[in-house]
């Protein structure tokens, strides 16, 4: 996993709980790599490192792994605006931002760092306030996916809702989400750009 997502969880522990609330916990880690303190954006760390910092983050917050999990996306959204306000600012409505999800990874995220094993998304235009969106990924983060989702909508400011339809965790070849956007949240304007 690209050390830019271990930044971002970086963040998000120590925003909850302070920087050296992360410090004592990853000394608590039981961790592949030498250096984790030094994990910088273009590096490739151990995605067993990942799995082990979110297990330990959320036992020490008794959370679920998986409701930190969609947690943690909802948190990484607006971070990933910071970091790349060129992806978000052309869109203007979580639909548009989330058909583009698929292209960003295999396009974009692969100029930035070629050795990226990014997931596969694909979507289904199903209706004007509708989308389905299927992930596929051998690493099976669909709570992840969720709290992205999730963070996508609060960004633009449209209420969702998403039902999971499909999950590779229970057999099935993909992820497979159900979303739902307030209605006429997605009307476009005179200048044919939807309104936020
Ligand atoms: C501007 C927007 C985005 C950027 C720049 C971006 C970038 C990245 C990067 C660099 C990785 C790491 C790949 C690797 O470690 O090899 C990644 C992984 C991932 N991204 Fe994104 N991403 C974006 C938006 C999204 C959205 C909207 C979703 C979900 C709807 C998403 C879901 C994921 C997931 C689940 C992973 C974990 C890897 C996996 O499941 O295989 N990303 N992304």
């Amino acid at each position: 996993m690209k050390g830019i997502i271990f930044n971002l969880l970086e963040d998000y522990i120590a925003s909850n709980h302070g920087e050296e609330a992360y410090e004592r916990l990853l000394a608590r880690c039981n961790l592949k790599t030498g250096e984790p303190l030094l994990m910088v954006a273009p590096g490739t760390y151990p995605d067993e490192d990942f799995h082990e910092i979110v297990r330990q983050a959320a036992a020490a917050g008794h959370l679920p792994v998986d409701d930190f999990y969609r947690d943690f996306g909802r948190f990484a959204i607006p971070r990933m605006a910071d970091r790349y306000p060129d992806f978000f600012a052309p869109f203007h409505h979580p639909k548009d931002f989330l058909k583009f999800t698929g292209m960003v990874h295999l396009v974009e995220v692969k100029k930035l760092y070629k050795d990226a094993q990014v997931p596969d998304f694909t979507c289904r235009d199903t209706g004007p306030d509708t989308l389905l969106l299927r992930y596929t990924s051998e690493r099976m983060l669909c709570r992840l996916v969720e709290g992205l989702i999730e963070g996508v909508a609060e960004y633009y400011n449209v209420p969702i809702r998403c039902r999971q339809t499909r999950c590779q965790r229970r057999g099935d070849m993909t992820c497979e989400f159900s979303i739902h956007f307030a209605e006429g949240s997605g009307r476009e304007s005179a200048d044919g750009q939807r309104s936020r």
